[in-house]
Formats: structure tokens, sequence, C-alpha cells
């Protein structure tokens, strides 16, 4: 049977190093440690979720393809609860506040041994934000689609980077640099976004307003750059 994986998760695997050891955290149905074994990327996987009833489906899918034996299971909030033995942690398909919170309570994880691979589904500027001021660099951001859907994916690593400029929390220099085909479509979509914002604060006016209308005037230099 073929495994259903969405190319958002395809794209986190591509950042898998071969023999890497993968925390899959948030796995639920477990589909991206299965597909790292199957295909022999990872050499071990640690698939935790914080609920019971998707922990045990990814447990079921472990034995129905034939992984079981190189995949372990935690219940755990974020990676409270999981061993530390492991090169690379993916969090994907989650909010910027449950990967902040995860990252938060995990100290440990600012050390440059790790690797982090996040797909982060909504505030995606407040995480980039986050990760830079606690430390970490983003070294490769690319992007995927399902169906509609366009997904940035990012992988990042604790150690110094330049201080962002705030139009770079929305579109990163690694972005940038990653030139995907999909990139003017994204980069219409955060536009778009930004000026719906912009419209609301028009009558207000004030810094906000002014932030916001500059973060754009950058971004609208960036239409045509990246083709
Ligand atoms: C939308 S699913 C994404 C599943 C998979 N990672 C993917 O991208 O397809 C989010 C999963 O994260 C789990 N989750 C949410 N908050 C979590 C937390 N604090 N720690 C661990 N897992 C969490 C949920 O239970 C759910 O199974």
């Amino acid at each position: 049977m073929k495994l259903p994986l969405s190319n958002r998760l395809k794209a986190c695997c591509q950042y898998v190093r071969p023999g890497d050891r993968v925390a899959d955290i948030g796995c639920d149905h477990g589909y991206l440690g299965i597909h790292l074994l199957q295909s022999g990327i990872a050499s071990k996987v640690i698939a935790s979720d914080v609920k019971e009833g998707p922990l045990h489906s990814a447990v079921v899918n472990a034995h129905k393809f034939g992984v079981e034996d190189r995949i372990s299971f935690y219940l755990s909030d974020g990676a409270r609860n999981i061993p530390r033995d492991f090169d690379c942690m993916v969090c994907a398909g989650m909010g910027a506040d449950t990967m902040i919170s995860i990252l938060e309570a995990a100290p440990w994880l600012r050390d440059s041994k790790y690797r982090l691979i996040l797909q982060c589904q909504s505030k995606r500027p407040e995480l980039r934000k986050y990760l830079a001021q606690a430390g970490f660099s983003i070294s490769r951001e690319t992007l995927a689609q399902d169906g509609k859907f366009l997904y940035p994916v990012m992988e990042v690593s604790y150690g110094p980077d330049t201080v962002p400029a705030p139009w770079e929390y929305y579109i990163s220099p690694q972005l940038l640099a990653d030139h995907s085909p999909l990139f003017p479509a994204f980069l219409a979509r955060v536009i778009g976004g930004l000026d719906e914002s912009l419209k609301g604060l028009q009558r207000e006016g004030g810094e906000k307003y002014e932030a916001v209308n500059e973060i754009l005037r950058h971004l609208r230099e960036l239409e045509g750059v990246n083709p």
C-alpha cells in the first residue's frame, strides 16, 4: 500500500539528512516518520503526540507499513517527555503559538547539534521573529503546494544570525534564495494579506499603519525579482 504523503510533508523530508535520527513532534498518523524509514533516509524515528488517539494511529500505521522495529512512540506535550538522542526534530502542521510554546519548554534545543524542520500553519512572521530573538537562525526555507495551499518549510538551528529587518519576518532571505517556482504566488498572497491589514489600519493611521506600509513597500520591491 502506498503511503499518502502530502507535498508539505515531502518538503519537510527533503531537509532530513541520510542517517539522521529524527523526532517527529505532533506526529499524528506518523506518515512522515514512516516515509523516512521506508525510504532509508532516517536511521530511527521518535514519534510523539500530545494526544493518545493520533499516537495510536501512528502505532497502527508503523505496523501496517513494516517499520515498527525502528520507530518509538511517546505521549508527550512537545519535546517534554521524549529522549534527546536525535539529530533532527520535525514540527509540522501546527500554528506558531504551539511551536513557540514547544520551543520555550525545551531550552535544551538551543544547541547547534540539533536541526529543526518547522512547517508552520499560521502566524509565520511571529514564529520567524521568535526564532531570531531566541537565537535560532534559518538556514534554508522552501515552499510546498497541496491543492490551493502554499506552505513554507524551514530548516533552523541554534546559532547567531544577522538581525532580520521587519519585512524579512514575512519573506525570509532564505526563502528568496530558494528560487521556488511557487514563490511569486506565495509573495502575492503575503502582500494581499498585508494589504487587507493596511486597509483595516487606514482610519486610525499611526505607527502601526506606517510599519505595515513600510513592510509592504519592501515586499513589493521583490515582485518580479524572483520569478
Ligand atoms: C494537524 S496535525 C499535523 C500532523 C502532522 N505533523 C502533519 O503535519 O501532517 C497536528 C498534530 O499535532 C499534535 N499536537 C498539537 N499540539 C501538540 C503539542 N503541544 N505536543 C505534541 N503534539 C501536539 C496534535 O495532537 C495533532 O496530532
